[in-house]
């Protein structure tokens, strides 16, 4: 067993871990070193990794970039940014020098054969003189036009073998997006597969990798009472929200192509909706929760040309106030076009076509510029089949189920109670679970466990081809029929001012069907 890196701090509660899940000593190369994600997430969350102890001692990262800059700078720019960024501050200075001692840059342009020589040899160097076995990860933090000139780049360097027995592991992890459309992804897919076998490929949606959306499954599958009601018996309907506070942040160039749908829809929330709606898997291992994700993704019934617009709501963030600061339109933010139609909220009701779901609607929300930042999975159950309370049964309520991915990650059951007193008369009161009160530790980040995941060899919370290609294909139907209402001028996209919850059309397609959305 490889031990833990020197200087690591004793973590108690993951101990049990340290025995079992120790990756092989290997590298891990980040292209797109110098942007803002691998400050921002992957170097804390591999200090985080380090300091926890769930690192081999022979590990090396080397960020390979499009700018000059050598080891020292990028060790302080990277130290500045665990700074800032990691979980647990300050950094601690012993764990930090061993970390940073194993700590490397190269320059490179991602389709130069010869900088891929370059990277080659470089990691020949670091395997012999850290003593590592040749074990590789290549992260692609990089714009999604990359991708394939930077697999096909490793193919020819031979960075890239398919596995094979004895052989030392090659695995390739690529950010998001995986395509703009059913079409792009299919080709990304096909250019992938030419060099590298699925099982080498590690698709992120850092979703899977939050804490409570893995939860999610435990409370389903290691619980007996609650699958028994987990279907369209007991469930009137499920409402997914993923809200933001923030706009655009300076990413208005990308957003306008993206849209809210591509962006949070397609991947996160079709993720969430899937293990919420997935059925038991055989075993909780990376093939077994995949078949049953993608079968919830294929029976996503497609929505019917003539319920088009009271089942998909689209709009637009305007002018407002978030938290009591003035904030501008979407329209008026950098590089964002001044008439621009992207949208910046989404309200869909989704069906899905199964024996354990039919007849029960998903509704799904997600936008920027909300009032609050909250990602939550509601199950609302269906009423009592008789109520006894007479007049007082108004305030009765459904029962409701919320899993609260963040923040406050958590629990809630909500039902209701006799209020104390001579009446009979009924208050609505919750059971809570919160992580943080119940295990006292901050659930660790999303990047934390699907690093170590990759390094596992372990792609349970990584999305497989197959999965995404399902989701575009359900996703690019409605930008398909969003294009032809632009064509045909007849588009509408309501604004909502920054700070509601969406436009009102957003609350009449849930009142149409006697229904609110909650408040989360
Ligand atoms: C990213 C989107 O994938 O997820 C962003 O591109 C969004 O637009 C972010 O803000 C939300 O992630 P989280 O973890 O903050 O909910």
């Amino acid at each position: 067993m490889e031990n833990a890196a020197p200087g690591a701090l004793p973590n108690p509660l993951r101990e049990g871990l340290v025995e079992e899940r120790m990756p092989e000593p290997a590298t891990m190369v980040i292209f797109g070193a110098s942007g803002d994600l691998a400050r921002r997430k992957l170097l804390p969350a591999l200090y985080s990794l380090t300091r926890d102890r769930l690192l081999p001692s022979r590990f090396a990262v080397l960020g390979f970039g499009r700018h000059a800059q050598d080891d020292e700078a990028f060790r302080d720019e990277m130290r500045r940014g665990c700074e800032e960024f990691a979980r647990r501050r300050p950094v601690d200075a012993a764990v930090w020098s061993a970390f940073a001692r194993n700590l490397f840059y190269q320059q490179g342009a991602y389709d130069d054969p010869a900088a891929f020589q370059r990277l080659k040899t470089r990691l020949d160097e670091i395997d012999r003189t850290l003593g590592l076995p040749g074990n590789r990860v290549f992260y692609l933090s990089t714009p999604p036009s990359t991708f394939a000139p930077i697999i096909r780049s490793l193919g020819q360097a031979q960075l890239a073998p398919r596995p094979a027995p004895g052989r030392p592991f090659a695995r390739v992890i690529i950010e998001k997006p995986f395509g703009v459309d059913l079409d792009t992804a299919r080709a990304l897919n096909r250019q992938v597969h030419e060099i590298l076998d699925e099982r080498q490929i590690y698709r992120i949606d850092h979703y899977l990798g939050k804490e409570t959306v893995q939860n999610l499954l435990v409370f389903r599958f290691a619980n007996g009472i609650f699958e028994p009601i987990w279907n369209n018996h007991f469930i009137d309907h499920v409402q997914i929200t993923g809200s933001e506070t923030v706009g655009v942040e300076g990413r208005g160039g990308y957003f306008e192509q993206a849209g809210i749908l591509r962006d949070m829809v397609q991947n996160h929330l079709l993720q969430v909706l899937s293990l919420a709606a997935m059925e038991p898997p055989i075993a909780f291992e990376a093939d077994g929760v995949r078949d049953e994700k993608l079968k919830v993704l294929k029976a996503l019934r497609q929505i019917p040309a003539g319920d088009f617009d009271r089942q998909v709501i689209r709009a637009q963030y305007g002018a407002g106030s978030i938290a009591g600061r003035a904030v501008p339109g979407y329209r008026a933010e950098p590089a964002v076009d001044p008439r621009s139609t992207t949208e910046t909220f989404v309200a869909l009701k989704i069906f899905i076509d199964s024996w354990r779901w039919a007849g029960v609607p998903f509704y799904l929300r997600s936008g920027k510029r909300l009032p609050k930042r909250v990602t939550e999975i509601a199950i609302v159950f269906k009423e009592a089949p008789h109520l006894l309370f007479g007049k007082r049964a108004d305030s009765i309520r459904p029962n409701v189920l919320s899993i609260r991915i963040q923040p406050d990650e958590g629990i809630a059951l909500n039902f209701g109670s006799k209020l104390p007193g001579p009446a009979m008369e009924v208050a609505p009161v919750s059971m809570e679970f919160r992580y943080g009160s119940s295990f006292g530790v901050e659930p660790p980040e999303a990047y934390e466990r699907l690093l170590l995941d990759c390094l596992l060899g372990d792609g349970t919370l990584f999305t497989r081809a197959d999965e995404v290609e399902a989701s575009w294909t359900w996703v690019s139907r409605i930008h398909r029929r969003w294009a032809e209402e632009t064509a045909s001028g007849d588009m509408r996209l309501p604004e909502y001012p920054a700070g509601t919850w969406g436009p009102d059309e957003a609350d009449r397609m849930m009142a149409a069907d006697g229904r609110s959305w909650r408040l989360p």
